[in-house]
């Protein structure tokens, strides 16, 4: 019974060499990378680091600049960057978040399996493999995902156990919240928008978390914990043990997010592609497993009211550069993106 997920699978399997058939998958990972890539940047290029330090102080407004610079060239040629200095974040608070996720995929099968799901509008849904209703090949991950911001809407329907789960996730969602806005500030004024653009586009907004489990696999090169896809939302800030298997597609090559102590990983989802008309790309990326170690990533996704109209900026498009996307509603988009099997970039280019 695969639905109980992959850990339960390993933990009632100590023997397991060979994994279940359903998780081979018919287009394997090409590049499997157990080691890391060499990090020189004139052999392998690697994800650039934003330095937050000073922004919102108007004495070092030069910090500014080259903040809102670097994270325009970052979005143009990555659409994922590094952020290590200066987030805001405790290191316990984040340390704190890892350990309640950890405890939940910990309890029993039954307590977990009060959160399952088939709806991907739940507002909260424990799971495996990947996050849809359609029938899929199976991947070698279990989640829970919940809302987040406006926490009124969904905190009493959040896991009630490990016993802290609810007050260590409350309150680093509400500072992932924070640091969100100050992006959002940086990327609006790079694009030449007013600094509050788009936090004043996302409304109330959407905040989901997701956290995810991914065990020791016996044959991580037939398999993936997660497909390649781009995010939905607008920014994603991830945050992982200090196991490696994120990566990110750089042109044509899978590039290896190397895990960074006390850092975030941010990156641009569909909605900030279509409001910037396509000058900033959503970029793809996936989840590799291995043979050794559990590797739990938690990654905290921000978009805008369901409601909203996805759509460029209007003050990005004119005469000379049309809009290069179809309006949609954003939950229809999710809707239609999560209920689909195939993952890339597939839902963003139908409403090209
Ligand atoms: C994600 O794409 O949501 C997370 C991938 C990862 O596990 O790092
Ligand atoms: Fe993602």
């Amino acid at each position: 019974d695969y639905t109980k997920g992959v850990k339960h699978l390993v933990d009632t399997s100590p023997d397991l060499r060979l994994i279940p058939a359903p998780y081979i998958l018919h287009k394997p990972p090409l590049i499997y990378n157990p080691s890391p890539l060499p990090r020189s940047p004139l052999i392998s290029p690697s994800i650039p680091v934003i330095d937050l330090d000073g922004i919102d102080n108007a004495i070092t407004s030069n910090r500014r600049e080259s903040a809102v610079h670097d994270i325009a060239s970052a979005c143009v040629e990555w659409g994922f960057f590094l952020q290590i200095v200066n987030h805001g974040v405790k290191a316990s608070l984040m340390k704190e978040m890892l350990r309640v996720a950890d405890g939940f995929f910990s309890l029993t099968c039954e307590e977990k399996m009060k959160y399952a799901s088939n709806n991907v509008m739940d507002p909260v849904r424990y799971g495996t493999s990947l996050n849809t209703s359609a029938p899929h090949q199976l991947h070698w991950r279990d989640y829970l995902r919940h809302f987040g911001h406006p926490l009124e809407n969904s905190y009493h329907l959040w896991p009630e156990n490990p016993p802290n789960y609810r007050s260590v996730a409350k309150e680093y969602l509400e500072e992932i919240w924070r640091l969100k806005t100050k992006i959002a500030g940086c990327i609006s004024e790079s694009l030449g928008l007013d600094k509050d653009y788009i936090e004043k586009s996302l409304g109330k907004g959407c905040q989901i978390i997701a956290s995810n489990y991914y065990p020791p696999c016996p044959q991580p090169h037939l398999t993936l914990g997660l497909a390649a896809h781009s995010d939905h939302g607008g920014i994603t800030i991830l945050m992982q043990n200090d196991v490696d298997g994120l990566q990110v597609r750089y042109k044509d090559i899978w590039i290896p997010v190397e895990y960074v102590a006390s850092s975030f990983v941010v990156n641009i989802g569909d909605y900030i592609e279509i409001l910037s008309n396509g000058r900033y790309k959503s970029v793809e990326h996936r989840g590799l497993v291995n043979k050794k170690r559990t590797r739990i990533s938690i990654a905290v996704g921000h978009g805008p009211e369901m409601t909203t109209i996805l759509a460029p900026a209007n003050e990005l498009v004119d005469e000379k550069e049309k809009p290069n996307y179809k309006p949609i509603v954003y939950k229809d988009y999710i809707r239609f993106q999560q209920s689909s099997a195939v993952r890339g970039k597939t839902p963003l280019e139908k409403i090209m």
